[in-house]
């Protein structure tokens, strides 16, 4: 057992409390629950089963140190963070606050410095190089500002490629709905110099929807294009939370993105805002 529950964190987002005597208090079944804010301890009220489990991936202390030789930067102070299953998260922040260091703790492309890194109660950071690839690869499908797609294949080669390298049988047929879903069954056999910045994002996405993930990670996924086009992008990757009930982590600096997530998570020196919920006030500070 973690016992996580037994210390003063606030089960919603995950941040250490033992700091703070001024803290929102639900007792619940004669048990005292804190909550660093009224976002956190009202999405508690509503829903207080979902928040006394295991969440779906939990960040314990996570410190991240990047050193180049010259300077060291501590990208990730101490970082605690849960994240529930099937929720739609929006982390922000200023540049450098560590976002993108944490997102790629979250799906496994870095390791922490320290700390401890749970995936449905299992430590992971105690995971072999192998298992984090194999868990990586079924489990996360990831969209970045920049779409990363290989310029001598075609969108649909794009697609494919991670079905291709995880040796999973391709299934033309859904994948032709998919192309057909997102406005591109025209566009399968373009390279990606003979698509619209939109259109290679969607593609982009539908690569990363490829082995089906549970979890989706964005990194700025709208940050490159006009507004109408973010949006569509953005319209695609909140129906696969509110339809097919994906979890989806969204780093923006968008504030009409922030404000349609369910919890909005904000990063400053590497750690949790409290009162993070209260986003487009702490944004404009
Ligand atoms: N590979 C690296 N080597 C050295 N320093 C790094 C590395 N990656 C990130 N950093 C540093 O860590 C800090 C946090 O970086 P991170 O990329 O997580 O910020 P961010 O919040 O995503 O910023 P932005 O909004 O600009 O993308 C920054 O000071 C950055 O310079
Ligand atoms: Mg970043």
């Amino acid at each position: 057992m973690s016992g996580w529950s037994d210390q003063k964190i606030d089960p919603v987002c995950g941040m250490d409390l033992a700091e703070f005597s001024d803290l929102i208090t639900i007792i619940r079944k004669g048990k005292s629950v804190y909550f660093c804010s009224g976002g956190c301890g009202g999405r508690f009220k509503k829903n207080p089963e979902k928040f006394l489990g295991e969440p779906l991936i939990r960040l314990s202390a996570v410190w991240k140190v990047f050193n180049t030789g010259k300077a060291e930067t501590m990208a990730l102070q101490g970082l605690d963070l849960h994240v529930w299953e099937g929720d739609f998260v929006s982390i922000i922040g200023a540049s450098g606050s560590g976002k993108s260091t944490a997102l790629n703790m979250i799906g496994l492309l870095d390791r922490p410095t320290s700390g401890k890194i749970f995936f449905k109660g299992k430590d992971i950071s105690l995971f072999s190089d192998e298992e984090r690839a194999e868990l990586r690869s079924s489990v996360f499908g990831f969209v970045f500002q920049q779409y990363n797609l290989i310029p001598w294949l075609t969108a649909y080669e794009n697609v494919i490629l991670p079905l291709v390298f995880a040796g999973t049988k391709i299934d033309e047929s859904r994948l032709e709905a998919n192309f057909r879903e997102a406005g591109l069954k025209e566009r399968m056999t373009h390279r990606p110099f003979e698509l619209s910045g939109g259109e290679q994002q969607r593609t982009a996405l539908l690569r990363a929807l490829a082995n089906d993930p549970k979890i989706i990670l964005g990194d700025e996924p709208t940050g490159n294009l006009d507004s109408a086009t973010g949006n569509k992008i953005l319209e695609m990757l909140v129906n696969l939370n509110k339809i097919q009930k994906k979890t989806l982590i969204i780093i923006t600096h968008d504030a009409d993105i922030a404000g349609k997530a369910d919890q909005v998570i904000t990063l400053k020196d590497g750690r949790l805002v409290r009162n993070h919920q209260v986003h487009q006030k702490i944004y404009t500070e």
